[in-house]
């Protein structure tokens, strides 16, 4: 078991508080810190409190004053719009995790050094020292040097480490990802400017970004491949990849088209994945099943990606299908948590 850090969440969504759920039922790294624009401190506790993906969380959590008082522990809130504003080291924070999605804080977290063991950034932040993707980087990680890092995206974390291994064993030559993601909480209920939550107050051209986000599938560029390059340097420029934003709260796919340099069988693929399961030991990076879900069923699942082999397809040995399913919030936020191992025993 590693020492314990102290933590501080900047911001506390989707995201800051599926972490903040996860190191309170997990019981060994401390949140000590909470900063977020919403100035609404009971709004906030009711947040946490009251989830309608996870559900609602048992024990002690409200407003006491300007802090949260979560199970018998008192953790001060902070209202500061810039990450390098806030007073961090007031409460002796360790570790700041970034999760507003607001690039000017992902910027300035290098200010947080050396006040701070280290900032996590959970986004594929170019600005980062390094990028922790558990079951493709974790290895060549060195908290004493990488102290801005980026945990990716939930997409690149679930496709990152299966693209490794199967490139490793068949090389691909090209391919298409496509991704289907959930809503996000900066989309619009009835149709209207598709707004930026890196840039706030901007809108961008993705127009059909912007259309209701419960009415439609809605096709748009992504950056899974980009963020997946940054992971595994040896795939760059060999595949392209689209989205669609889909109606559902929560849980996400990747659909992988994959040709591959070296004729594989489906006994060959699955021996490659099974191999990337075990290398992760007991930490819950890859599931493999077979069994016939859907979406729904790996609501609150802690892995990073779930592979699919009924859908797992060969045409003529050198066209690969696979698909994978990640709890984009739930599997994603694990793995922050998990990164704060590896800080911790750095
Ligand atoms: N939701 C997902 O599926 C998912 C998965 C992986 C990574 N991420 C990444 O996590 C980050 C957060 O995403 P989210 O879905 O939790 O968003 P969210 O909108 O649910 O949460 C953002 C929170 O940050 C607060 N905030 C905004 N600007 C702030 C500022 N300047 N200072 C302090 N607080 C501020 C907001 O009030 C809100 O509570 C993004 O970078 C996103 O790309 C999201």
């Amino acid at each position: 078991m590693t020492p314990p850090l102290r933590i501080g969440l900047n911001g506390f969504g989707r995201i800051g508080r599926a972490i903040a759920r996860i190191l309170l039922a997990r019981g060994h790294h401390e949140l000590v810190h909470i900063n977020d624009l919403n100035a609404d401190v009971a709004n906030l506790a009711y947040l946490l409190k009251y989830d309608t993906t996870y559900g609602k969380l048992g024990g002690e959590v409200r407003a006491d004053g300007a802090a949260l008082a979560i199970a018998g522990r008192r953790v001060p809130v902070t209202h500061q719009p810039d990450i390098a504003e806030v007073d961090w080291s007031g409460a002796g924070v360790d570790v700041v995790i970034e999760a507003t999605g607001v690039t000017r804080n992902e910027q300035h977290a290098r200010a947080l050094i050396p006040r701070m063991r280290s900032v996590l950034v959970t986004h594929a932040a170019p600005t980062a020292d390094f990028t922790l993707v558990f079951g493709a980087t974790e290895k060549a990680f060195d908290p004493a040097q990488h102290r801005i890092v980026s945990t990716s995206i939930c997409d690149a974390c679930a496709v990152a480490p299966v693209m490794r291994a199967l490139h490793a064993r068949f090389g691909v030559d090209y391919g298409f990802i496509t991704t289907l993601h959930p809503w996000l909480s900066y989309q619009n209920l009835m149709d209207g400017p598709s707004r930026s939550q890196a840039y706030p107050g901007s809108t961008h051209s993705h127009y059909a970004l912007g259309r209701a986000s419960v009415g439609s599938l809605i096709p748009k560029p992504t950056t899974v491949v980009g963020a997946c390059e940054r992971i595994v340097p040896e795939i760059t420029g060999l595949l392209k990849s689209m989205s669609y934003r889909v109606p559902t709260a929560c849980v996400s796919s990747a659909d992988l088209s994959l040709h591959l340099e070296r004729e594989a069988t489906e006994e060959s693929v699955l021996e490659v994945l099974h191999a990337l399961r075990a290398s992760q030991g007991t930490r819950e990076v890859i599931r493999i099943t077979d069994e016939p879900l859907v979406s729904t069923d790996y609501l609150g699942d802690s892995h990073s990606c779930i592979i699919d082999t009924r859908w797992l397809m060969l045409n003529r040995g050198r066209q690969l299908k696979l698909v994978l399913w990640y709890d984009n919030e739930w599997g994603y936020s694990s793995r922050v948590v998990d990164a704060l191992d590896l800080v911790a025993a750095g």
